[in-house]
C-alpha cells in the first residue's frame, strides 16, 4: 500500500521538525539504554504535519509493536481498558484527537498512566465493585491540535511534550521530492519548488497536490512532472500563489468585506461563511496566523494589510 509507505518508518527519513526529532532521539535513546519503556508523548499542533507519523516511528525505534485508537472511538471506560489490557511491555499506544475523550473515560487514564494499574467498576448498584488490573509498562503516545484543549490533570502525565511546527519550503520540497520517488515518477526541481511554496507548511498537503498533478501530468503524456504543467494544475485545483484555497478566500474576504477587516468574533465569522468555528480554529486559522495574514485580538480576529495586499487591496489606515 503506497499510502503507508509513504510515512518514514525511522527518525533518520524523517525530514523536518528538527527541534523535535532531536529531542525525541535522546529521549529514545536514553530510555534504550536503560532498557525501559520511553515516557508518554504529546504531540500537538494542526492537521497534517506528521503526529500519527512519528508515533509510529517511536514505536519502529523502540522495537516495539504499535497500537492506535483515538479519542472519539473511546466511547466507554470498557473500550480504553480493553486496549490497555491488551498491551504487551513497552508497546506503543497511539491515541489520535486525544482531546475528544470523554471526562469519565479520561479518570482510567490516569493510573494507567502514572502506575500502570486500571481501576475498574463492574456490576452495578449494591454489587459493584472496584477491580484491579495491572497493567505492563507501556508508553502513551498522544496527538492533538492544540494542548490546550487538554485538561490539566491529562497534560501533566505526559513526560515529553512536542509541539509540531510548520514545514519551511526546502524541507517541503525534500518531502515532495521523495514522495515523487516513491511513485516512482520524476518532477523537475522547479515544479517540487512550486509545490512546495503552494501546500501551506503542510506535507499531507504536499503529497495531495503532488498525487493530482502527477494524474494531469500523466494524461497529458509528459515523462516529467513539468513547472508549466504544475501550475495549470494548482490553478485548476484552485490552489493560488500563496497556497489558500477557497476556504482561505470565504474567510480572508469574510473578515474584510462582511466586516470592514474586524474584529470579528469567531463564531460570527464562521456563521457567516457557513464553516464550523472548530474547523477554522484547528485548520484554517494556524496557517493564516502563521503567514500574518490573521491576528487574534481580545476582541476577534483582525485581517491585516497582508491580507489586502494579497486580494489587491488596501486596508485603510495603515
Ligand atoms: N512524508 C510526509 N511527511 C514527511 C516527513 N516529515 N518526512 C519525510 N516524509 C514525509
Amino acid at each position: 500500500e503506497v499510502e503507508l509507505s509513504l510515512r518514514p518508518a525511522y527518525l533518520n527519513q524523517y525530514i523536518g521538525q528538527h527541534k523535535a526529532k532531536e529531542n525525541l532521539e535522546i529521549f529514545i535513546k536514553a530510555a534504550k539504554m536503560r532498557n525501559e519503556p520511553l515516557d508518554h508523548v504529546l504531540l500537538y499542533g494542526p492537521p497534517g504535519l506528521g503526529k500519527t507519523t512519528l508515533a509510529g516511528i517511536i514505536a519502529n525505534e523502540m522495537g516495539v509493536q504499535f497500537r492506535s485508537t483515538s479519542g472519539p472511538a473511546i466511547e466507554r471506560a470498557g473500550d480504553l481498558a480493553a486496549i490497555l489490557s491488551s498491551l504487551e511491555v513497552g508497546d506503543v499506544l497511539f491515541i489520535d484527537e486525544i482531546h475528544r475523550i470523554p471526562r469519565s473515560v479520561e479518570e482510567i487514564l490516569y493510573p494507567a498512566m502514572e502506575d500502570f494499574f486500571l481501576d475498574i467498576v463492574v456490576g452495578s448498584g449494591p454489587s459493584a465493585r472496584s477491580v484491579r488490573i495491572d497493567l505492563p509498562p507501556f508508553t502513551l503516545v498522544g496527538a492533538t491540535t492544540r494542548a490546550g484543549l487538554l485538561s490539566a490533570p491529562l497534560r501533566d502525565r505526559f513526560g515529553v511534550l512536542s509541539r509540531l511546527e510548520f514545514y519551511d519550503a526546502n524541507d517541503l520540497c525534500e518531502i515532495t521530492e521523495r514522495t515523487a520517488k516513491i511513485f516512482e515518477t520524476t518532477i523537475t526541481a522547479q515544479a517540487a519548488e512550486e509545490i512546495a511554496c503552494r501546500s501551506r507548511g503542510t506535507p499531507r498537503i504536499a503529497n495531495r497536490l503532488l498525487r493530482r498533478i502527477r494524474d494531469i501530468s500523466q494524461v497529458k503524456g509528459e515523462n516529467e512532472i513539468s513547472l508549466q504543467t504544475t501550475k495549470d494544475a494548482l490553478e485548476m485545483l484552485q490552489v493560488d500563489r500563496a497556497g489558500l484555497d477557497n476556504t482561505d478566500h470565504k474567510l480572508l474576504l469574510g473578515i474584510i468585506e462582511g466586516f470592514k477587516g474586524g474584529p470579528v468574533g469567531l463564531d460570527t465569522i464562521a456563521a457567516s461563511i457557513g464553516e464550523e468555528s472548530q474547523t477554522i480554529e484547528e485548520v484554517y486559522e494556524p496557517f493564516l496566523l502563521q503567514i500574518g495574514y490573521i491576528q487574534r485580538t481580545p476582541r476577534g480576529r483582525v485581517a491585516t494589510a497582508k491580507a489586502y495586499h494579497h486580494f489587491g487591496l488596501e486596508k485603510k489606515g495603515d
